[in-house]
């Protein structure tokens, strides 16, 4: 495994590759979810290439980007362990030298559910995919359905400006009590990673209730939320039922509906989702 740190390193190596390139950006601290999205690429690809990058201006704070879980030691051992071809772990000025001023904006699908929330997080990732895709110039690259709004805002920009590269969804990888992987979960104590499965529970209670035939997203969503003040360590930033490929509000689900969560326990923030598909 090759372990580049420059952007004239990375190019030169891909200009080497005959074949596809799968590419699966990253900001370390790698879980299973991760290793999901490697998995696939490997069955896909000739070449896989991962990026580990903590994208600043994607956060919120200069807090939150400090806190943020880090181990490259970890990560290069377990991306070995997959046998990956390429990591490109680029330091901060490589790919933000001074003077840096250009920005990809998303418009109007950046705005919902997340980008309400957090202002400005899908312009920061807006701005280093179409970064990391230039440089990389993957052939296909690896997203989760975790980050489903990521996805959506992505596979815009791609299309919107004629990005070559597929974008390949993989589904989200849960703990063993539902809990979707995330590096963040690494930042809760003991009682609040006990406390996180409410996320799920929550989503389940939507599940249940659209298998049973109930179609009004108030009825679901309040039933959802009922569910969430159930843990006193949860509070809730949004429940939402919003159709799936433009986050449109659906008060009655009769097509393919996201059902997408935001709730802060203790001072982490964790998001989940999941698709209820319309009867058959
Ligand atoms: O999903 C993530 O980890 C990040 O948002 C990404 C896509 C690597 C961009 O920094």
């Amino acid at each position: 495994m090759d372990v580049v740190s420059t952007i004239t390193a990375i190019r030169d190596k891909r200009r080497g590759i005959m074949g596809s390139v799968g590419f699966i950006p990253t900001m370390g601290a790698l879980h299973d979810g991760h290793l999901a999205l490697v998995r696939e690429a490997k069955r896909n690809d000739t070449v896989v290439i991962v990026s580990i990058f903590v994208n600043q201006p994607q956060f919120d704070s200069q807090q939150d980007f400090a806190r943020y879980p880090r181990d490259l030691k970890r990560d290069l051992e377990l991306l070995e362990r997959e046998k990956i071809d390429f990591v490109f772990v680029p330091p901060c000025e490589e790919i933000y030298p001074a003077g840096f001023n250009t920005w990809v904006e998303v418009k109007q699908i950046s705005k919902e559910l997340e980008g309400r929330a957090r202002p400005g997080h899908f312009c920061g990732v807006a701005t280093i995919v179409t970064k990391l895709f230039n440089i990389i110039q993957p052939t296909r690259a690896y997203f989760g359905q975790k980050d489903a709004q990521q996805v959506l805002v992505i596979s815009k920009m791609v299309t919107d400006l004629n990005i070559d590269v597929e974008i390949i969804v993989v589904p989200t990888l849960r703990e063993a009590d539902g809990l979707a992987m995330s590096s963040r979960n690494l930042l809760l104590n003991a009682r609040e990673r006990q406390a996180a499965s409410i996320l799920y529970r929550a989503l389940t209670v939507a599940r249940q209730m659209h298998n049973r035939g109930t179609v009004d997203s108030a009825e679901i969503r309040n039933a959802m939320i009922s569910c969430l003040k159930q843990e006193p360590l949860v509070t809730i930033e949004y429940v939402e039922i919003t159709t799936a490929d433009t986050l449109d509000e659906l008060p009655i689900i009769d097509r393919t509906a996201l059902v997408s969560l935001a709730v802060r326990i203790g001072s982490v923030r964790l998001i989940d989702n999941i698709l209820l598909y319309p009867p058959k």
